[in-house]
């Protein structure tokens, strides 16, 4: 039998919406509980668990990493294929989200994901303070995005250190795979660094944004498995398959989507080909290291970018134990979030 390793999971049919809303609590051992808030579409409902179970689990690992006193959560509605929201559906799902986490007692606090904005979160924050990233206007630190973007860059700096010695990424060949609101924010950032770009995005209207930045325009899977320097996942998980390993031609593969590898044996795959794989959750961090440090502990954004850019240095370090010690960067980080979780003061749950 597979052992549970979270703390709780609540499961609800919204009692508005009739969707079901998964809360799952990964773990408070650090402090109370982040995660992002996903609506998304599944083939079966029990897809959405399957993802709120190992979203939660990569939250608790992200925040240990980036020295966040936070555990990790995450809230999924399953929505069935081809559901369009009315706004009255969407109103009562955001109520639902907010219900159940108002339920929790602030054991778990939500943010913007996948499917959901500033704006969902001053709705969810009307019927519960555990929420961050709404709008200024109201309080919050608002869209996290163009800080997960950074957080990004961080990590590839660091990559780009390693593999040429300088972290300018000034010609380095990259491929981003996903234009959505982080995506697109990234190819911004590296189009003003003079990088050489091929983008792609399983939505063809993305292309003009590909034609704007006088970019290189592919389909997914042959992004995936371009030659280029750098690879930057920043769709949806999952794409990182036992199969595709053998086909890819880059150094180094680091980006913010979460949940990047199918099974946690691509990580061993990928190192046997010599290709560094940055830790979703270490390079995708930036997000919540800004809205946490400002929301939460009382930072000004200065310190937040400070923090944020951190990760080059996390990742730098990372690089320095494998290189040193001969596992991989995801042991590396996870024996990082063993030892994290393993010095925090016993907190009753
Ligand atoms: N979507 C964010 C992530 O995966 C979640 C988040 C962002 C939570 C900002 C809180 C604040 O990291």
């Amino acid at each position: 039998m597979s052992t549970l390793d979270h703390e709780q999971v609540l499961i609800r049919t919204g009692p508005r919406s009739g969707l079901p809303v998964i809360v799952a609590v990964h773990s408070s051992t650090l402090g109370q509980a982040v995660g992002g808030c996903r609506l998304w579409r599944y083939a079966d409902w029990q897809d959405g668990l399957t993802d709120a179970l190992r979203l939660s689990a990569g939250m608790t690992a992200k925040c240990a990493v980036a020295g966040l006193d936070n555990g990790g959560g995450k809230t999924v509605v399953a929505m069935p294929e081809g559901l369009e929201f009315t706004p009255s559906l969407r109103r009562g799902v955001l109520d639902d989200v907010a219900d159940i986490i108002a339920s929790l007692g602030g054991l778990y606090a939500t943010g913007p994901d996948v499917g959901t904005t500033p704006a969902d979160m001053a709705v969810i924050g009307e019927r519960t303070s555990h929420v961050f990233c709404r709008p200024a206007q109201q309080g919050g630190s608002g869209d996290s995005s163009p800080h997960t973007a950074t957080g990004t860059l961080a990590a590839l700096r660091a990559i780009s250190r390693h593999i040429h010695g300088t972290p300018d990424l000034t010609d380095r060949r990259v491929a981003v795979v996903g234009l959505g609101s982080v995506g697109e924010r990234i190819v911004r950032l590296l189009a003003d660094e003079g990088a050489v770009l091929l983008l792609s995005d399983i939505d063809p209207a993305k292309r003009a944004l590909s034609a704007e930045l006088g970019a290189a325009w592919n389909h997914p899977d042959q992004a995936l498995t371009a030659d280029v320097d750098i690879l930057v996942p920043a769709a949806l998980g999952g794409v990182l398959t036992e199969q595709i390993v053998p086909r890819l031609r880059c150094a180094a593969i680091a980006g913010p989507a979460n949940n990047q590898l199918a099974t946690p044996a691509v990580a061993d795959l990928l190192h046997g080909r010599g290709i560094a794989w940055v830790p979703d959750y270490v390079a995708s961090a930036g997000g919540v290291i800004y809205a946490l440090t400002v929301e939460l502990h009382h930072g000004t954004p200065e310190d937040a970018l400070t923090r944020v850019q951190a990760i080059e240095n996390t990742v730098t370090d990372l690089l320095a134990t494998t290189e040193s010690t001969g596992t991989t960067l995801a042991q590396a980080a996870h024996e990082l979030t063993r030892l994290r979780l393993r010095a925090a003061p016993h907190r009753p749950v």
